[in-house]
């Protein structure tokens, strides 16, 4: 049977604003091509094009996320993108927790789940990214820290069901040392995660829809493999997603 994936294209820093643009508008058709019952795309291009690449893909299937924003409602945060503006420009999506964010920000979990609990209040949904270190997974602690990651959410999804029953919560395990590295985890360690995800996420499922993503040196070599392993629905690509050829072979293979 063949399966439906969600497939984020995360474009971090990798291109200017200018840059940007071009690339969203010189691929814009083949962008479109790409969208089909069976493919769910995400782009999340930088603040500053945001809306501008919202405008360019409106009214089309493609989906535009952000790739991170503040915790805080509004007020005296310099620099600080707001939840609100992106629920008055329409982006239905942002990105939380990913590890490069919580690096530069040094963001903490609670951080993490505050920025969830904004969102979801602003009917925009999360793409939760969690995932270890090196050294943790090394010292087996791997569950322990993506328990650490997720016990915050869990406790506000608890309280705000009402919110997330339109919403569907997308998250993304990023093993921080798979993350632009072109190394990937094995079958078995990715399938022991996945299942240990959709166990946990599977006892909500009457109350939030979910879908588990893997990112981490995704790319046209690899998916293959990837997109067969159980319980992940789709993925966040970071580098190879620049490349449009290459992310097209990303989304099409199986199909
Ligand atoms: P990568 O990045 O595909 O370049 O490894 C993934 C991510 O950080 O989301």
């Amino acid at each position: 049977m063949k399966k439906n994936f969600t497939i984020i294209s995360n474009w971090k820093m990798y291109l200017d604003t200018i840059e940007e643009l071009k690339f969203a508008t010189i691929n814009y058709d083949n962008f479109i091509k790409l969208t089909n019952s069976e493919n769910k795309i995400i782009l999340c291009p930088s603040f500053l094009s945001l809306s501008s690449i919202n405008q360019i893909f409106k009214s089309t299937d493609i989906c535009i996320g952000a790739q991170n924003c503040s915790t805080h409602l509004n007020g005296n945060f310099t620099g600080q993108i707001s939840v609100e503006s992106f629920n008055k420009l329409g982006i239905k999506y942002s990105i939380i927790g990913h590890s490069e964010t919580r690096r530069e920000f040094n963001e903490s979990n609670i951080d993490i789940a505050n920025k969830f609990s904004r969102l979801i209040d602003f009917g925009i949904t999360p793409i939760l990214c969690i995932g270890e270190e090196l050294e943790e997974k090394k010292s087996g602690k791997t569950l322990d820290v993506l328990t650490k990651q997720l016990d915050p959410i869990f406790k506000i999804m608890e309280n705000s069901y009402n919110k997330l029953n339109h919403l569907e919560l997308l998250i993304a395990y990023e093993p921080i040392w798979a993350i632009g590295s072109g190394i990937i985890p094995d079958q078995d360690y990715l399938e022991n995660i996945f299942s240990w995800l959709h166990k946990n996420f599977s006892g909500l499922r009457n109350k939030i829809v979910f879908t588990l993503l893997y990112g981490g040196s995704v790319n046209a070599e690899n998916v293959k493999f990837l997109k067969n392993i159980k319980n992940i629905d789709g993925f966040l690509i970071g580098k190879s997603s620049l490349d449009f050829q290459e992310f097209e072979k990303i989304v099409k293979y199986g199909i």
